[in-house]
């Protein structure tokens, strides 16, 4: 496994729908277990494949911080989205920025598994909120199109980011 480099706001790779993965690869294992490594090193909540510059769809999140919360989604799609919440979010592609942005509260999110199985994720909170962000970026879109006012600077540019 290994760090890749995380793609900065303006590579076009970031602004592409992914293409849907079909079967289970070796390679994709590799990238999976890289993408994990790159979100823990990074100390962020989520990361998308092209945020490390590939275009297929796969989000790994996790907002614990002790890595017992770990998700790994392909092809994910929002089934259902309910209520809303009003909040900070920042992007490891634009790092010491954050920006409030408005996500559904609660999703229900299906999605294939590492194994290629189907899987249905229910999740509130800033997990509903990790699942959107990350989900945005499959679909080439990054929060700052959401941000509500101006993107404001963190100080804690490493911490909190997805
Ligand atoms: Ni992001």
């Amino acid at each position: 496994m290994a760090i890749r480099n995380i793609r900065i706001m303006g590579d076009p790779v970031l602004s592409k729908e992914c293409k849907k993965v079909t079967q289970m690869t070796e390679r994709i294992q590799i990238l999976i277990g890289d993408m994990l490594d790159t979100m823990y090193d990074a100390q962020g909540v989520g990361l998308a494949a092209p945020q490390v510059g590939i275009l297929k769809s796969i989000c790994v999140v996790d907002i614990t911080d002790d890595k017992s919360g770990q998700y790994v989604l392909i092809n994910p799609e929002i089934i259902e989205a309910d209520g809303s919440q009003t909040g900070e979010e920042g992007c490891l592609s634009l790092p010491g920025k954050q920006g409030t942005v408005t996500r559904p509260q609660h999703v229900v999110v299906k999605a294939l598994n590492e194994k290629m199985e189907e899987v249905t994720i229910e999740a509130d909170d800033l997990l509903a909120r990790a699942f959107c962000h990350e989900i945005d970026h499959l679909h080439g879109h990054m929060y700052v199109e959401k941000v509500e006012g101006e993107l404001k600077d963190t100080e804690r540019a490493q911490e909190d980011e997805e």
